[in-house]
């Protein structure tokens, strides 16, 4: 025992001072013979008799704290949990058994994590994104004219874009909307993540119009877009650096209606098509920005928040955060959605869930579920 309960010690000390006090009765050993046969009858078909979960998206008990299981079992007895099967199965549970099913599956073994890579969101991302590196470039630095680099840009914004063309309502075009119609959320955001992360390359030349009669002409667009086309806002498109050509056409689709955003359409209205040339001109030569993800990409970066609390220093305290290490990934990935979707009482967590996207959770999830119990 490395910390004695405050209530035990203050008790032990009393009664060094009164001697006429026996000291308080310990509190009464958990039968783990008693646990094994509750977690046989009613718990292994799912969780093993090991505490290995039997199945993708149930969690391993071996090796857990007691303290969090026995805070989980009765957290699904008072509903702040909720699972249909679990709550039913917890309310025939008497307190002696939570207490001793708790101490029991605590004495198992963790369970040996799966091997897997993963937890790097910038592979992931690279690995979702072969089918774009044709006109886009690896890098995402794109080599024809017209279509556009997505190196450098804000993942909040290639993200939007990306989920624009897959829904059809403010961006049409046939050829993207065939790219990205399969792709689910995680690949959605691992993919912004890997372009937004590349360094975009610089342009000598433009293509189209001349620089020099752009730069005037750009006066009122630097209040979004930054003075020099790199814009500092995660939801406005940085325009240094870009295809110039598609800066042009992008121009006169949000003109025609054909990109729908009202803001742009009203910014352009009555801009003669030279001077629209002009202006792609003008920052398709800018210095292009350089990448703002503010956020860890990797498993192991986002571990170093969460073992303030998960982490062995942390195992010690009372706040009963569970080890993470070897769970199923599906069970991970699960109560992160939970907590972030306010299916899972329990403030701490609520703070850390809430920032966190689709291939965050993945990433996190894939990390954890590879390394083994510390
Ligand atoms: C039908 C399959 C099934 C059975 C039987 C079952 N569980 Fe579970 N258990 C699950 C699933 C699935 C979850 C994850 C639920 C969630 O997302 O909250 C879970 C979660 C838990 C958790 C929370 C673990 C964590 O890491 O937060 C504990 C503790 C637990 N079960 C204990 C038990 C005990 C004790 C029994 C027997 C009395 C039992 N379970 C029986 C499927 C089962
Ligand atoms: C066949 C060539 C081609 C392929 C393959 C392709 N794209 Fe595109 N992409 C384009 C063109 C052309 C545009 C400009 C469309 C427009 O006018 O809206 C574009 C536009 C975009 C934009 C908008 C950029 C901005 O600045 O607003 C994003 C984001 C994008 N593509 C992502 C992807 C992703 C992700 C993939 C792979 C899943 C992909 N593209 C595959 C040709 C392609
Ligand atoms: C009020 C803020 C605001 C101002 C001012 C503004 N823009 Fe924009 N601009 C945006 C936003 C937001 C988008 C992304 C819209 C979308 O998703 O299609 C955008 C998109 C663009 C694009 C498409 C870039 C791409 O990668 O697809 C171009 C080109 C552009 N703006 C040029 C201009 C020019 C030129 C001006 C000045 C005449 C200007 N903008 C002024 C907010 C602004
Ligand atoms: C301030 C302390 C704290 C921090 C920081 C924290 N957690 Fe937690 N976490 C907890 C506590 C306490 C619980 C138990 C909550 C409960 O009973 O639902 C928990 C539960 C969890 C669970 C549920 C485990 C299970 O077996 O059901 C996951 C998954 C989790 N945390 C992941 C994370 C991740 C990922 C991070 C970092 C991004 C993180 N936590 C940061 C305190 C923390």
């Amino acid at each position: 025992m490395k910390h004695l309960p405050s209530l035990l010690l203050a008790s032990l000390l009393l009664a060094a001072c009164s001697r006429e006090q026996p000291a308080e009765t310990p509190a009464p050993q958990s039968d783990l013979a008693a646990g094994k046969a509750v977690a046989e009858a009613k718990c292994a078909s799912c969780h093993g008799l090991d505490g290995k979960g039997t199945g993708p998206d149930i969690p391993n008990l071996g090796g857990q704290k007691e303290a969090y299981l026995l805070n989980a079992l009765n957290g699904y007895r008072t509903g702040a949990r909720q699972h249909i099967a679990l709550q039913q199965l917890s309310t025939e549970l008497s307190e002696a058994d939570v207490a001793n099913i708790s101490a029991y599956y605590a004495s198992q073994k963790a369970a040996t994590p799966a091997a897997m890579g993963g937890g790097d969101a910038l592979a992931a991302g690279k690995v979702a994104a072969a089918n774009c590196f044709a006109c886009h470039g690896e890098d995402g630095n794109s080599r024809i004219k017209g279509t556009p680099s997505l190196a450098g840009q804000h993942p909040g914004y290639l993200k939007t874009a990306i989920l624009a063309y897959k829904d059809g309502g403010s961006r049409k075009d046939a050829v993207m909307a065939a790219h990205v119609d399969k792709l689910d959320m995680v690949a959605v955001e691992s993919i912004a993540l890997y372009f937004a992360a590349q360094p975009a390359a610089t342009r000598e030349k433009p293509g189209v119009g001349d620089a020099t009669l752009g730069e005037p002409l750009s006066g009122k667009c630097g209040g979004c877009h930054g003075q020099q086309g790199q814009s500092a806002d995660a939801k406005t498109p940085s325009l240094a650096g870009q295809d110039a050509r598609y800066l042009f056409t992008t121009m006169k689709q949000y003109l025609a209606g054909m990109r729908g955003h009202p803001e742009m359409k009203t910014m352009l209205a009555g801009v003669k098509d030279k001077d629209l040339e002009h202006i792609a001109a003008f920052y398709s030569v800018q210095s292009p920005a350089k990448a703002v993800i503010g956020k860890p990409t990797a498993g192991a970066q986002w571990a170093e928040r969460c073992d303030k609390c998960h982490g062995p220093a942390a195992q010690d305290n009372s706040m009963a955060a569970p080890h993470l290490e070897g769970q199923p990934v599906g069970y991970l990935v699960k109560a992160l959605k939970d907590y972030r979707e306010g299916k899972r009482a329990q403030s701490a967590m609520h703070a850390m869930g809430a920032p966190l996207n689709d291939a965050d959770i993945q990433t996190i999830a894939e990390y954890y579920a590879s390394q083994p119990m510390r």
